[in-house]
């Protein structure tokens, strides 16, 4: 008979190896997809009982996945993890179940339903509501979705035909989730209209105003403009005051993605600085595992409504055989409202983390990171073979390494690929205006001063080696 505690024993002792090297070491053990599918013996057969084998496909796992808590790891907008949110994610695997029910998951509703009020309080929405959703791709589609259904009083029943035309107006430079979002809920991609950003990359909302002008000449109705705080890959604000006010005149839902850069909600000096008047607009997401550090995925939608929005346009089709709440009671049944019918317990490390480190050990961490970024660029500005390609305005830093314009973009990209596969460092490649950048972001408790002096000086040195072998 199998002893389960000598397995659990055993995974923990490796777990634990794993994680006390995880900053360790190379980020990763590269290899090419068809030598990595050997090495996984993919095809090699397994039978019920056999636990050693099961254990050697853990640990090729461990081995040849990419340490992202390294602070090598520099490439996306998430990294690692705190440590709440690991013991979390373990009790969750453990205890499996289904947060969508107050019967089958009545801790996890309660966490996350108290984790939404703090959120709201937080915010300052102070009649919202708010979901958990399984990202800002969804939170984004969600806040669409309501803002698609306000726009006409039999939108959910009857769809769209026969409406006025719809239209959404987001940054040229806005996450993709957005034309996804566009797509599924059936307004068509072309009709997300981009605005231009300045230089900085923010929304120029002179030009939103002429965009949204001459969509109601023809007839069509600006139902949602989606804010970014934060974009991906130039890190910019979209100015939240001057679309307020252009709310008042043609009454859309203004929804903020601040995916990325609503982390600064914990720290009113920062809140201040980069999302001023956040508690007016109507929706606003962020997620908690990108730069809070919860495990993925971790986010969640807040609403500036009191009036059961969520559930009015999410609840469709007979949900009697599961959920008990009616719809003027307080909603315990989450799953009624959401998008899902099963919904994964994100609740549980949201509610830990947030206890472990609350909003003063939150708002100092990403105080620090920003403070990480300055250092960042002054170092690039020290160095003769790099060069800034967009300025920095908060926690993006877009730069290059200099050589001949006409074969800039395929050595960056080339110097990226090379630190990567000898496992040196992982840094982002992006676009900004046409151009190849290295796009650094920081997003990981192991990035300090020195690691970041050690990233430059392996950066230029993997560069004029290359450059040399160019030549
Ligand atoms: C601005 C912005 N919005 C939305 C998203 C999507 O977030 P998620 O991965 O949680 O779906 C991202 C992801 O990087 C993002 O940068």
């Amino acid at each position: 008979m199998t002893d389960e505690t000598e397995l659990l024993k055993r995974l923990f002792d490796t777990l634990e190896d794993y994680h006390r090297t995880r900053n360790m070491g190379t980020l990763v053990d590269y290899h090419p997809p068809e030598d990595l599918a050997e090495l996984l013996e993919l095809d090699r057969p397994g039978s019920e009982g056999d636990w050693e084998r099961i254990f050697d496909w853990i640990k090729k796992y461990l081995d040849y996945g990419v340490k992202t808590a390294h602070p090598t790891f520099l490439n996306r907008l998430w990294s690692g993890s705190n440590l709440p949110s690991i013991l979390a994610e373990m009790v969750v695997a453990v205890s499996n179940t289904s947060s969508d029910s107050y019967e089958s998951a009545p801790v996890s509703i309660l966490y996350e339903k108290h984790m939404i009020q703090q959120m709201l309080d937080l915010v300052g929405f102070s009649h919202g509501e708010g979901q958990m959703t399984t990202g800002s791709s969804n939170a984004n589609m969600l806040a669409m979705m309501c803002a698609r259904n306000r726009s006409g009083e039999r939108v959910k029943e009857d769809g769209l035909s026969g409406q006025s035309k719809l239209y959404g107006f987001v940054n040229q430079d806005a996450h993709y989730s957005m034309d996804k979002a566009a797509n599924i809920l059936g307004l068509g991609t072309e009709n997300l209209i981009k605005v231009p950003c300045n230089s900085s990359g923010e929304m120029d909302t002179e030009e939103l105003e002429t965009a949204i002008e001459s969509v109601v000449v023809d007839g069509g109705i600006p139902f949602f403009v989606g804010l970014t705080a934060g974009t991906t890959v130039r890190g910019a604000f979209d100015p939240i005051p001057p679309v307020l006010d252009l709310r008042k005149k043609h009454g859309f839902w203004l929804h903020v993605d601040g995916a990325w850069g609503g982390a600064t909600i914990m720290s009113d000096r920062l809140r201040e600085q980069f999302m001023p008047r956040l508690n007016k607009v109507d929706s606003f997401t962020f997620d908690f595992h990108k730069m809070l550090g919860s495990a993925l995925m971790c986010n969640v939608l807040l609403l500036n409504q009191s009036s059961h929005t969520l559930g009015k346009v999410c609840a469709a089709g007979d949900t009697s055989y599961l959920y008990r709440d009616s719809e003027d009671n307080e909603v315990l049944d989450l799953g009624a409202v959401s998008l899902q019918c099963g919904r994964r317990v994100d609740g549980l490390k949201w509610f830990l983390d947030w206890k472990f480190y609350g909003k003063d050990g939150f708002g100092k961490r990403i105080e620090d990171y920003l403070d990480l970024c300055v250092f960042a660029e002054e170092c690039i500005r020290d160095r003769p073979e790099l060069e800034l390609v967009a300025p920095r305005v908060s926690y993006n830093i877009c730069f290059r390494y200099k050589v001949p314009e006409n074969r800039a973009d395929a050595f960056n990209k080339l110097l990226r690929n090379t630190l990567y596969q000898r496992g040196l460092y992982m840094v982002g490649i992006a676009y900004v205006e046409q151009k190849l950048v290295l796009r650094l972001v920081i997003s990981n408790t192991e990035v300090t001063r020195d690691s970041l002096r050690c990233f430059f000086s392996e950066l230029v040195s993997v560069g004029r080696e290359l450059d040399n072998g160019s030549e």
